[in-house]
């Protein structure tokens, strides 16, 4: 059994529990090994959670308990999850976060001390929500030089833009339904001001190009500036308005990083991601271009990502994580006329 301890039970800490405890078979049967939540840190009592009974307010408890091997930092913010964070990772514990303003800002420091001590630093969840983007950049696409990013990588600011034009909705409202929907950051400035889509192209240049890029590097414009009259004016015109992170590699080798909108023609893909919904572009020189698109914030698609992460960790103790499955069986598929899915056609014999 592998025990972890989360930190925060906020929108994406109980998704987390939630995702852990609902698929802990399939997600056992992945990692080969159960994965239980031992702990949950939190700052307020919630008496109605079915996982009341794991809450603790101190941190020393989990920091100091050998059998918590995966530390999951959904705090927010780099003050506590920051010194949390470290003192997890001294103590050897791996640590898992969706935290993309500690990883932007001190990422470089935190995977050096998580290898100084034995132990791993992931965060996957801390661009794009439920896409896989991370591990495929560092690992899939590893063999290229990458040329470009470009993305939709903050999900409150794309539903705003899209209830603005499709639902005719004030900024306000859209902004207000993006919150109650559990998109926004808890300060939604961080959202409508650009600085969330900054950290995580920050995060994706870094890995892509091998060096921290610091949010402060980055030019950033939000869409604040953007009035109702704009974003139908597009519309009309046939653009849509969208917020892009871009990193591009420049004929000279230096980086181009910008964040700012963009009135993009409805033929481009990237037109077409709408409401919560992100896309990243990646153009490798080798692969060409590959897009990555899905749910970019919300509680169960992060969850999705911050659970992978907990799972690798789980797997990658063993040795090099490998890919596996079980032998087969003839139990496994149902026979061609048992199916009852309505896009299955029989050919013509
Ligand atoms: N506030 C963020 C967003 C959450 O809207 O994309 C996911 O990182």
């Amino acid at each position: 059994m592998i025990h972890v301890a989360i930190l925060g039970y906020g929108v994406v800490g109980s998704g987390v529990a939630e995702v852990l405890h609902e698929n802990a078979g399939a997600i056992g049967r992945r990692a080969e090994e159960e994965i239980g939540v031992k702990y949950i840190l939190v700052r307020r009592d919630y008496p109605d959670s079915p996982f009341r009974d794991r809450m603790v307010r101190d941190f020393s408890l989990i920091e100091q308990d050998p059998q918590v091997e995966v530390v999951v930092e959904v705090m927010g913010g780099t003050g506590a999850a920051k010194e949390y964070t470290e003192r997890a990772l001294r103590a050897g514990k791996s640590v898992v976060t969706a935290n993309k303003e500690l990883v932007a800002e001190h990422g470089y420091e935190l995977l050096q001390l998580a290898r100084e001590h034995g132990a791993r630093y992931l965060f996957e969840a801390s661009v794009g929500g439920g896409i896989p983007i991370i591990r495929p950049l560092s690992q899939c696409l590893a063999a290229n030089e990458i040329e470009e990013i470009t993305g939709i990588l903050n999900g409150t600011t794309n539903y705003i833009l899209t209830r603005m034009i499709r639902g005719g909705l004030s900024f306000e409202a859209a902004l207000k339904e993006a919150q109650d929907n559990g998109y926004a950051e808890a300060d939604p400035t961080a959202d409508i001001q650009g600085h969330d889509a900054c950290r995580k192209i920050c995060i994706l240049a870094s890995l892509a190009f091998g060096r921290h890029i610091y949010p402060r590097q980055v030019p950033t414009q939000g869409i604040t500036e953007l009035t109702g009259a704009d974003v139908a004016y597009a519309g009309s015109a046939g653009y849509r308005w969208k917020l892009l992170g871009r990193a591009i590699r420049q004929a000279d080798g230096r980086l181009c990083i910008y964040v700012a909108p963009h009135l993009v023609e409805e033929e481009n893909p990237l037109s077409g991601v709408e409401d919560v919904f992100n896309a990243i572009t990646v153009k490798g020189n080798a692969v060409g271009d590959v897009m990555f698109y899905g749910r970019g914030a919300g509680k169960r698609p992060t969850a999705s990502a911050v659970v992978a992460d907990v799972m690798d960790v789980a797997k990658h103790r063993k040795g090099p994580g490998e890919l596996s499955w079980a032998p087969g069986g003839e139990d496994t598929v149902a026979p061609a006329d048992a199916l009852e899915s309505r896009w299955y056609v029989r050919l013509a014999e």
